[in-house]
């Protein structure tokens, strides 16, 4: 017979997940209840007024897919885009390029805007390519968590809008976490994670679509090829009066979203965004103290996800392993480009605590010497 399970608590301070609230975890141990109980269907509604809310939307489709942010990231894509249509995407980093990846098996052709990891994407250069094709859409990440960039999107939303494409954003490390207005931003379509800022476990997906978007995939004229993430199949278990089996929801995790999401708005969304940012600064002068440097510039660095380079001659990851073994803290490893060469710290949600920072210094002093 195998032992119980027994995790060891962890301090985590990588790129997500995030620790946890213990009001979240109490809510994971609610009783179960069917996915169609009108218990349920009214925790669902609650869910979508809360992430209206928090995604700052009246979009009245606004929920979560049941799955991580990727499962979000396909979903935008394969409702939004029908073989032969044409894709601007922005690529700052992974989750630009992982966007590329599935408009390509969507059948989509994709024009990429790149820009140097640690730097954010020109508005210039999308109004280059949108002058040279006439895309269905441009899609962009908000929070490249690969680098640590904070991409602004004023800009590029109103190049967007004057080309008449939709304007697709991944918001999956920024939602909760620093200042993100759907509706006033004019962004059609966005996709976020239930595991960084909103600190629930991994595992739901926030969407939100606008009327334009949900017009998009009313009028497509092939079917979407993914059934489990078929928009027009989950609006039907999701909204209106009559609800419609598509899938299984996940009661638990729909539970967790829940408090979790009240635990935001207790909080309110500028209270949170500036304890995100207040922490940041916190993290950045122990960190500047020590002798690191960040990858990005001041200007463009996100708050909750701090990509330093590692030290010349510092193993990378011993240091990490060290952290985590001796300390249980945890830090991100550079991926991609970055990997071996940058140590990516998250303080997000309710990792985002001066404790967590006073932790982390501590424990990085007495292993670097
Ligand atoms: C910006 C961004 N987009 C998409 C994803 C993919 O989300 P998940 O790993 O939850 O599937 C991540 C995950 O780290 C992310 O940081």
């Amino acid at each position: 017979m195998l032992n119980e399970l027994k995790p060891k608590r962890r301090f985590l301070m990588g790129p997500g997940p995030s620790d946890v609230n213990p009001r979240v975890l109490q809510a994971l141990s609610s009783p179960m209840i069917g996915h169609l109980d009108p218990q349920f269907i009214q925790i669902m509604d609650e869910v979508m007024d809360m992430t209206r809310q928090v995604f700052q939307t009246k979009n009245e489709f606004t929920s979560a897919i049941s799955a991580t942010g990727t499962a979000g990231m396909e979903t935008c894509l394969v409702n939004l885009l029908e073989p032969g249509d044409t894709a601007v995407i922005c690529v700052h980093g992974v989750f630009g390029g992982r966007m590329c990846e599935i408009a390509e098996r969507c059948g989509a052709k994709v024009v990429r805007v790149d820009a140097r990891w640690g730097d954010p994407i020109d508005p210039a250069k999308v109004r280059e390519a949108l002058e040279q094709c006439e895309p269905k859409l441009v899609a962009i990440v908000h929070a490249e968590t690969s680098t640590g960039v904070l991409q602004p999107l004023g800009e590029i939303s109103k190049i967007v809008r004057d080309a008449g494409a939709l304007f697709l954003v991944d918001a999956v490390t920024s939602l909760g976490g620093t200042q993100l207005k759907i509706d006033e931003w004019g962004i059609d379509a966005v996709y976020s994670g239930s595991q960084k800022c909103i600190s629930a476990p991994p595992g739901l997906s926030p969407v939100s679509f606008n009327t334009k978007a949900l017009e998009a995939i009313d009028s497509r004229k092939s079917k979407v090829q993914s059934f489990y993430l078929d928009i027009s199949l989950i609006r039907k278990y999701w909204t209106g009066a009559k609800r419609v089996y598509h899938h299984t929801g996940p009661i638990s995790m729909v539970y967790a979203m829940h408090e979790a999401l009240r635990i935001v708005l207790e909080e309110g969304l500028e209270a949170r965004f500036e304890r995100h940012m207040n922490n940041h600064m916190k993290l950045r002068k122990g960190l500047e103290d020590m002798g690191f440097e960040f990858v990005v510039a001041p200007e463009y660095r996100l708050p909750m996800l701090n990509a330093i380079k590692v030290p010349q001659g510092v193993d990378d990851a011993a240091v990490r392993g060290r952290l985590l073994n001796e300390y249980n803290i945890e830090i991100g490893a550079g991926l991609g480009d970055f990997a071996g060469k940058v140590w990516r710290i998250g303080l997000m949600g309710e990792s985002c605590t001066p404790n967590h920072i006073n932790m982390l210094l501590g424990a990085l002093k007495n292993i670097l010497g």
